[in-house]
């Protein structure tokens, strides 16, 4: 009986990272950055994302495309248990388990943005002068090493307050200072509710840099 002949293609210029629940683009720029090939999909239309986009159901489209890609990334909205729900009484559907279903089917490396573990990325890992922790999940192979988390020791301003000199700005809720937050994180095509959600750059460059080396490591190739 033959037996199947393994593919090994070569990783082309521009490999393609599928950013599932893209808002307006954070984490879409560090993986462009690192040297991806961008396209977002979002149910939302999203006019000021800055790469190729798509509205549709983001598990509805993996299912369907996410083989096409050679990364996939997700960043679902809050879970049904978290603080976020419980504070604001929403009533968004639990999209983690869903979503990590869909993205295992597609045996493409991915990355699943959580509320809790395993990885963690704050702004001082990279220069940024925020402490936005970020919670990241792999899986289809890839794997993230857990950099330093240094202390936090420059002080925090008072959520929703200005920020006093010598202070790190806190981006949430019906925050002030869109520019400077823009300036800070690097986004600066953003709007405050896209700024809210995002995820620097800095940290999705750092994670799209450790899948493209994935990627030729595993002599895996740019998908068709
Ligand atoms: C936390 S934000 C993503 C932030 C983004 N990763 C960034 O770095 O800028 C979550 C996004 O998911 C979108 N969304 C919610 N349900 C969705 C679904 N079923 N399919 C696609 N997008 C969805 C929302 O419109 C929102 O823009």
């Amino acid at each position: 009986m033959t037996q199947p002949t393994p593919i090994r293609r070569v990783l082309g210029p521009r490999p393609r990272l599928l950013d599932l629940f893209c808002c307006q683009g954070g984490a879409a720029k560090g993986y462009a950055d690192a040297g991806f090939d961008v396209t977002g999909v979002d149910t939302a239309p999203q006019p000021r994302y800055p790469f190729r986009f798509v509205q549709a159901d983001a598990v509805a489209y993996v299912l369907e495309h996410g083989a096409e890609f050679d990364v996939i990334h997700a960043s679902p909205p809050c879970q049904h248990d978290s603080d976020c729900q419980r504070l604001q009484g929403n009533t968004h559907p639990d999209l983690i388990a869903p979503t990590r279903t869909a993205l295992q089917a597609t045996g493409r490396p991915w990355v699943l943005e959580k509320l809790v573990g395993p990885v963690m990325l704050c702004g001082p890992m990279f220069g940024v002068a925020t402490y936005r922790h970020r919670y990241f999940e792999t899986g289809g192979g890839l794997t993230l090493p857990q950099p330093h988390h240094p202390p936090h020791l420059v002080p925090q301003a008072k959520m929703g307050r200005p920020i006093p000199p010598g202070h790190y700005g806190q981006f949430v809720g019906n925050f002030s200072g869109v520019q400077h937050a823009r300036d800070v994180m690097g986004v600066p095509w953003m709007n405050r509710d896209g700024i809210r959600e995002c995820i620097p750059p800095a940290y999705t460059q750092f994670i799209g840099t450790t899948a493209l080396a994935f990627l030729a490591a595993a002599g895996l190739g740019v998908a068709a």
